[in-house]
């Protein structure tokens, strides 16, 4: 009916009639008076308070939501990685590292990042124009390292909250001068609670003396960081990040990391990986790099991440080169989304275009779902109050 007495909607529900004046007030509708007789002649009123009690507007009169069920239902139908059937072992191939690079303000991380992506853009025969694309791939002969360029805290707490995981090594930057400090600390315990193994760079070499540099080796031993020299298993290596000192050392110590750690990945079947960062481009639209970490990624597939979804139109490098395909542990740009994705959302091939539209339709329902359920609660909370 499109008009009822407050008193009729309430009993309806089989509710008090307070509780149609809780919902009015929560969807801000101003009453004139707050009488059980009061007249709501408005359908779309009494269809919304109907939702807010819990309950499903129908034509024999309101019918009361299961949420749980509601949301198992759209769970089932929805996808994730951890759904999909496992690799078989014989698929798994080696694939490059993936490092973040963490430490306290000031110690270099910037310019660590410059440097290795500055020394990479000129061996590059195009010699593209760098773009922040979140991370960046480091090649030399057949290897390769993708250096993740968020900031270094960003991409781990994004790791943490999601339980992904993005990165397979840290390394630790420390400023020789001034040695262990706050965020160092917190980049150690960080880098402990994923597992990730640390390789530390000792960094501004060119500024200090041996002995500030064996200061900071000492100082390691206190959080159990004991470096190969001295009977343990972290490599350390004094850098130059401003004079590019020993940054192939650096890179090497990170392959040999990676050797130890047999880095494996299925480069067949349907892609899956983390979004890194989205942008939104004058020219090029909507943009989202994306850490592949299971397939081959090629133009026309079809990408779902949280509640959009892309047909891949273009796939770019951090120098705006245009790739055909994308492999495992590459960070690349993509170009095609409907809307922007989150950092730190899952990234999930799909087969086809009305799978990904039916995978953000049920999101959204699902979304719609939580926040029906959270308006029921605080109605709920408001009652008790009052009672
Ligand atoms: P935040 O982003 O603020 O946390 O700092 P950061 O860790 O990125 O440090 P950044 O790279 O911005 O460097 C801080 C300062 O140290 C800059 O003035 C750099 O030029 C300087 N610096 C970095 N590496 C070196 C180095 O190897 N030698 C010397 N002498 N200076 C360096
Ligand atoms: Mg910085």
């Amino acid at each position: 009916r499109s008009q009822m007495t407050v008193k009729e909607l309430a009993d309806a529900m089989d509710r008090p009639t307070q509780h149609v004046f809780d919902c009015l007030e929560q969807i801000n509708f101003a009453i004139r008076s707050k009488r059980d007789s009061y007249i709501i002649n408005k359908l779309d009123v009494i269809t919304k308070i109907v939702q807010l009690s819990g309950f499903r507007y129908q034509m024999g009169g309101p019918q009361e939501i299961d949420f749980e069920k509601l949301e198992l239902e759209l769970d089932a139908k929805d996808d994730s990685r951890s759904k999909r059937p496992k690799p078989q072992a014989t698929h798994l191939i080696r694939r490059p590292p993936v490092v973040t690079i963490m430490g306290h303000v000031d110690h270099g991380k910037t310019t660590l990042l410059d440097s290795l992506r500055g020394s990479h853009i000129v061996e590059t025969e195009f010699g593209g124009i760098t773009q922040h694309i979140g991370a960046f791939n480091v090649k030399d002969k057949n290897r390769m390292i993708t250096f993740l360029d968020t900031p270094g805290h960003a991409a781990f707490s994004m790791m943490r909250s999601r339980g992904a995981k993005c990165t397979d090594i840290v390394v630790l930057v420390i400023a020789a001068e001034d040695g262990v400090m706050a965020q160092t600390v917190e980049s150690i315990n960080h880098a402990k609670s994923t597992g990730c193994p640390i390789i530390v760079a000792i960094n501004k070499i060119d500024k200090v003396n041996e002995a500030q540099i064996n200061r900071v080796k000492q100082e390691l031993l206190k959080y159990e960081l004991i470096p190969e020299e001295m009977g343990g298993e972290v490599q350390i290596v004094p850098i130059s990040a401003l004079k590019k000192t020993n940054l192939d050392v650096l890179k090497e110590e990170i392959w040999t990391q990676a050797e130890i750690m047999e880095l494996k990945g299925d480069p067949k079947g349907l892609v899956e990986g983390y979004i890194i960062e989205s942008t939104q481009d004058l020219h090029k639209g909507k943009l989202a790099t994306v850490l592949i970490q299971r397939g081959t990624l090629m133009k026309g597939d079809y990408l779902v991440a949280g509640k959009t979804w892309c047909k891949v139109k273009y796939i770019y490098d951090e120098n705006s080169q245009n790739l055909q395909k994308a492999s495992l542990s590459q960070a690349v740009q993509i170009m095609g989304w409907k809307d922007l994705p989150h950092s730190g959302d899952e990234v999930l091939q799909v087969d086809t275009e009305h799978r990904a539209k039916e995978i953000c339709d049920l999101r959204h329902k699902k979304e719609m779902l939580v926040k029906q359920k959270q308006d029921l609660e605080i109605i709920k909370k408001k009652r008790a109050e009052h009672d």
